[in-house]
């Protein structure tokens, strides 16, 4: 062997056992995964949460991989509007050539961008979008977050037994898929309760001034207020209800699980009532170390979107470690395939239609946090 040879087969040997020698992480396989949340615009206060809960997940499923399927994440923000949305789901798509995408944040955006990832074969997981037809996109669409029309009835129903309203006043925003989506669930739900509706006011996304439609309701004396809107929105209406002197009840959808409107409304938001699909004291061990583990890294505590973004990046893991594979097909089949995984949401599995299949949870804003509502 000429002497040039010798040293290339040397450096060779030296090379592999010098990454050998460096431990696993050198040798595992990586599976991209495309993380699309909210982090400007309205949502921001969602996008956050939900960053926080991904990166959680990410770093300890990394941490505990090994030489197996680590997850490498490609983060982007859709600025809570549906045409940065498509930007980045093109960019994640056909520049990172992601995986797997989990995102993006609203059901707006997402009604919009999905069907970018379903035409390209790229399976999605929606990890807070809760507006109907989103699965319904097609079958590369999944969702681990319930939706309205699941967890509003149940929501209304407890209310109802527990608070005794006969009478409501109805406001939504009517230029959002999610705010509308929770009109319809909160309507179906108030006709199968027999909850007669006294009337229904609307606003539009960045409205600031809620006065004229909420000192219509209060002329109307309902026993409650019931609304759908994002969190932005829902902190100015509950502030501002407080502030005419509205006592009621106000009974929210999905968009008021933020500790974002605590921190606005303040005081005005206690005794709020909320449905959701996951409450911070739900004691199955799974979910007292991610709240430990949460609070630890982040010095606060743990919300739903960040509760439901968490088991996201572990539900995809998952499937990629089921297929043996970071294909974006062989993930989608696995991803049908899951069943009864152990999460901080419970045992989890989609239904036929990909959806998440759990119990939902209804609580009341006390003492500034979301708590059981056990009236
Ligand atoms: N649940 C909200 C949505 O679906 C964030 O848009």
């Amino acid at each position: 062997m000429k002497r040039a040879s010798r040293l290339v087969v040397w450096s060779v040997a030296v090379a592999l056992a010098l990454a050998w020698s460096a431990g696993p992480a050198l040798c595992a396989e990586k599976f991209k995964v495309g993380l699309v949340f909210s982090m400007t615009g309205g949502a921001a206060a969602y996008g956050a949460s939900q960053k926080e809960g991904a990166l959680l997940a990410i770093e300890q499923i990394n941490a505990a991989a090994g030489a197996g399927m680590q997850v490498e994440a490609v983060f982007e923000d859709d600025a809570s509007v549906p045409q940065q949305g498509i930007n980045v789901f093109n960019k994640l798509i056909n520049g990172d050539k992601v995986a797997v995408i989990i995102g993006p944040t609203l059901s707006n955006t997402a009604k919009i961008t999905d069907p970018i990832a379903q035409k390209a074969g790229v399976p999605v997981l929606a990890v807070s979008n809760t507006a109907g037809g989103i699965t319904e996109i097609g079958d590369f669409i999944f969702r681990d977050s319930l939706t309205e029309a699941v967890v509003i009835p149940n929501t209304l129903k407890t209310a109802k037994e527990k608070l005794g309203f006969k009478k409501v006043a109805v406001f939504y925003g009517n230029d959002d898929a999610f705010t509308k989506g929770g009109y319809d669930a909160f309507k179906k739900a108030l006709a199968d309760e027999k909850i007669e509706i006294l009337s229904e006011q609307t606003f539009a996304k960045g409205d600031r001034d809620f006065s004229p439609q909420l000192t219509q309701i209060k002329s109307q004396n309902p026993d409650a207020i019931i609304c759908s809107a994002l969190v932005e929105e829902a902190s100015g209406i509950v502030s501002q209800a407080r502030q005419l002197g509205i006592k009621v009840p106000i009974i929210g959808g999905n968009g008021f699980n933020s500790p974002a409107l605590m921190k606005n409304a303040g005081e005005a938001a206690e005794g709020v009532i909320v449905g959701a699909s996951w409450n911070a004291s739900a004691t199955n061990p799974l979910n007292l170390k991610f709240v430990d583990d949460y609070t630890k890294k982040y010095n606060r505590s743990p919300d739903q979107f960040a509760a439901q973004a968490f088991t996201g990046v572990q539900i995809v893991h998952q499937a990629a470690v089921a297929a043996k594979s970071t294909d974006r097909k062989a993930i989608r089949d696995a991803l049908a395939k899951i069943k009864d995984l152990d999460t901080v949401l419970g045992k989890f599995s989609f239904t036929e239609g990909r959806d998440a299949n759990h119990a939902p949870v209804v609580q009341e804003v006390k003492g500034g946090k979301f708590a059981v509502f056990v009236r």
